[in-house]
């Protein structure tokens, strides 16, 4: 049961003309205290993250948000309590990688538990960019898309990603997760860190970033960088 009967939350967008990222951070410390976390808790994603998340959607305020890997659902289930709680119309789409393809983390027939009947998500078994970039060519042209990353961690499969993305999507906003940085000698797997690095640095268009540094998973949020409008 939720401890909070609330479902529908103030727009906690601040300064909305603005080229800078704002948001009403108290308005978004509810919604993840009283209706996130009694649903998906801390696991795998931290506070911080899960505010992260919600902001990235509140200001930006995409109409399809495509995101992989769906595993139990968590993420998707945070996209889908958010553009609840803030009235966003937007279809989220969750790709995990088919039953017969290996991988150390698949869920097998927990795969997007979180999310099943709830009518904003579509569930799909394929490769996640691969099939994500085939639903923006579907997309209505004023389409604001938010691709959510977070399949294989490893530097190759994060610079494939990264790279399709931005090659044919330059104006999305772009979430990828476990990207927290330590030194190399931590042992840590890095690889995602280094290739956003490596990837944007590749780039003509300019991108803004916002990023969770204080410790692990670590979430890096990509957007294109923008002029304020005239006054
Ligand atoms: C760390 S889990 C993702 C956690 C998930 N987003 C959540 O909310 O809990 C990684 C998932 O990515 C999936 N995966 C790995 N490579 C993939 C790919 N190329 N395309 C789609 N899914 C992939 C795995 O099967 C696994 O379910």
């Amino acid at each position: 049961m939720r401890l909070f009967q609330r479902t529908e939350f103030a727009d906690p967008v601040v300064n909305p003309a603005s080229a800078e990222f704002e948001v009403n951070n108290w308005i978004i410390s509810e919604f993840v205290l009283k209706v996130l976390v009694p649903v998906v808790g801390i696991r795998p994603f931290p506070l911080n993250e899960q505010m992260l998340m919600v902001s990235a959607v509140c200001r930006f305020r995409p109409s399809l948000i495509l995101e992989w890997g769906t595993h139990r659902g968590v993420s998707a289930r945070v996209f889908c309590e958010t553009i609840r709680a803030f009235r966003i119309p937007a279809a989220i789409h969750s790709i995990d990688l088919p039953d017969d393809v290996f991988h150390g983390e698949h869920p097998k027939s927990d795969r997007g538990v979180l999310v099943r009947g709830m009518s904003e998500v579509t569930l799909h078994q394929a490769d996640g960019v691969t099939r994500a970039l085939e639903l923006c060519a579907d997309r209505k042209t004023h389409d604001k898309v938010l691709f959510y990353v977070d399949g294989d961690h490893s530097h190759a499969s994060v610079t494939r990603e990264l790279s399709a993305i931005l090659e044919q999507q330059p104006e999305a906003i772009v979430l990828l997760h476990d990207t927290f940085y330590q030194s190399p000698d931590s042992g840590y797997n890095i690889g995602p860190y280094t290739a956003i690095a490596e990837v944007l640095s590749k780039q003509a268009a300019r991108y803004k970033m916002i990023r969770t540094t204080t410790g692990l998973p670590g979430m890096t949020l990509i957007y294109p960088e923008r002029s304020a409008p005239a006054a």
